[in-house]
């Protein structure tokens, strides 16, 4: 069956560097079979951007944020997909406000089992992938995103595999020309959806 892949991307910039690798991982997957939603989290309507801490979720039976608006409806699609892609550059060395939204909303997939000593989710199905864009070198911020993503993944023991872009040009619209990345970014994406 044709693997279902969300990338959820957390760049505001019209065709910048992490859409544009997003859309050649996209192609790669798409080629490859599989069926690929991009969701731009700078687009998304929401009542509430970040988590509030409410612990509804926690509080219910059910997995998914209870919040009523667009990034709980995003949240709710997530165990629907075979790959979560978040793809993201690197802001102040970290994830970018857009993509941290859904990252610590996505504290809704879980619970931790009675005796405390693990959690449940309804992930099954669901593996992990990180596309990451910097102007800097690796230790500028890619190795926390990196980090970051390893220990989500493991939390919910779920694989993982990453596509870092040190070095990425900073003037919008340049990256289109590196056809070594794009090579990479099209095997990267099939690799995803295999
Ligand atoms: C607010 C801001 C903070 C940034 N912080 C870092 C950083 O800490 N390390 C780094 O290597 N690049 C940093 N950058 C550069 C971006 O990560 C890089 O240009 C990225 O590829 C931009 O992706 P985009 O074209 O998808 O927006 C920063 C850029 C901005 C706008």
């Amino acid at each position: 069956m044709a693997k279902k892949i969300m990338i959820i991307s957390g760049s505001p910039r019209d065709n910048g560097n992490t859409l544009t690798v997003a859309d050649w991982v996209s192609t790669g997957a798409t080629d490859a079979g599989a069926t690929v939603e991009i969701v731009r989290a700078d687009r998304i309507p929401s009542k509430e951007r970040g988590c509030t801490a409410c612990m509804g979720c926690q509080n219910s039976e059910k997995f998914g944020c209870v919040i009523k608006d667009d990034i709980s409806t995003i949240i709710a699609k997530i165990p629907e997909q075979n790959v979560l892609v978040l793809a993201s550059p690197v802001y102040f060395m970290g994830f970018s406000a857009q993509i941290k939204c859904i990252i610590d909303r996505m504290y809704s997939l879980f619970k931790i089992t009675r005796d405390g000593k693990g959690i449940t989710h309804p992930l099954q199905y669901t593996r992990f992938a990180l596309i990451a864009t910097a102007a800097g070198s690796y230790d500028h911020g890619l190795n926390l995103l990196e980090d970051n993503m390893k220990a989500i993944s493991s939390f919910f023991g779920k694989e993982y595999s990453s596509l870092l872009v040190p070095h990425a040009p900073v003037k919008v619209g340049s990256i289109i020309t590196d056809t070594e990345l794009l090579e990479n970014s099209l095997a990267f994406g099939r690799e995803l959806a295999s």
